[in-house]
């Protein structure tokens, strides 16, 4: 008899595939996430989940089942899960790094470009038949050559958008908590503190993980500090901006506009102000959402999955103390 787990949503067939080769997969059909409490019943009789960004995998839920031998979660980040909670019941989860770095830097720095350039309120203003000629000042917009880039969060993602930044002639600076200096010489960034970073940027993007740090480092103080006219892009997590804070440094003019991947919740409710706002461009969370990234992610996921259902090491595990633990 094959193990029996569970599959949270339709992921693609790269995945989904492997994870019915190996195993007995109750797989939710639905758009939508399972409810919670779905899915603390749909995991009594499991070994393994499989789980998504919008599952919220807490004590409760790993206390459904002590037979769960994997959670395995089909994206890079994994603030959904209760990783203490996880690590005290020797659960291993799973993560998929690394596939996801080019097309979510691609995302970013779509934008990035999108929110200088005015793209989508040119789009609109097509479609809503206002185009009457070529204007000398219709929708000006910031320029990227030579201007400077600050990255919050100099990992994978920070640096591979750092690289596309290169290749605009923008001055990159950066601020992490650790250095890369390696990364630095290849190429061409600046450590700085944080207020350097803010004081200096005309553009700044985040690439950190939501963790007690980052929730709301973004606030009305920091925003502040940024110059006047800057641009934000938050690729990363919505938590990590106020958004409260953010709509009064847009609406009031100190932020030029900002671009966000990510809200907080998503999705943003219809009647938060920062959908009344044209300088405020909002996508649903698809900065990895290319054919071929999220066949891979998918890919990495069932291959956690399947690890840990076989007692196996997962090929990147969030948690590997469980590991020291046995
Ligand atoms: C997406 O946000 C991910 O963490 O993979």
């Amino acid at each position: 008899m094959k193990p029996k787990v569970f599959v949270s949503r339709i992921i693609p067939d790269q995945g989904l595939e492997l994870v019915r080769q190996a195993c007995d997969a109750e797989i939710w059909q639905d758009e939508m996430p399972p409810p919670h409490e779905v899915l603390l019943e749909k995991i009594r009789d499991k070994v393994g989940l499989l789980s998504l960004l919008t599952d919220r995998t807490d004590a409760a839920l790993l206390d459904a089942n002590p037979q769960l031998r994997v959670v395995s979660n089909m994206a890079v980040g994994y603030d959904n899960i209760d990783i203490k909670a996880a690590t005290e019941r020797g659960v291993p989860v799973g993560n998929t790094p690394g596939v996801l770095t080019e097309a979510t830097a691609d995302f970013a720095f779509a934008l990035l470009m999108a929110s200088a350039r005015n793209i989508v309120q040119g789009a609109d203003y097509v479609r809503a038949g206002k185009w009457k000629t070529w204007g000398p000042k219709l929708l000006l917009g910031a320029d990227l050559a030579g201007a400077t880039l600050g990255l919050i969060g100099f990992g994978r993602i920070g640096q591979a958008v750092a690289q596309r930044a290169r290749g605009f002639n923008m001055r990159i600076l950066y601020n992490d908590l650790r250095r890369v200096p390696e990364a630095e010489k290849t190429i061409g960034a600046s450590f700085v503190d944080l207020d350097t970073l803010l004081k200096e940027s005309d553009f700044v993007s985040i690439h950190t993980d939501l963790n007690a740090q980052s929730r709301h480092l973004f606030n009305a103080a920091t925003f502040a500090k940024m110059k006047r006219g800057a641009i934000l892009i938050n690729t990363a997590r919505g938590p990590i901006v106020d958004q409260t804070a953010l709509y009064d440094a847009l609406r009031n003019g100190h932020l030029r506009a900002a671009a966000l991947d990510v809200t907080d919740p998503e999705p943003l409710p219809m009647d938060n102000p920062l959908h009344t706002l044209q300088n405020c461009l909002i996508a649903p969370h698809i900065a990895s959402a290319t054919d071929n990234t999220r066949g891979k992610m998918a890919e990495m996921a069932a291959r956690n999955l399947i690890a840990g259902i076989n007692g196996e090491r997962l090929p990147t595990c969030v948690n590997p103390e469980v590991y020291d633990r046995k």
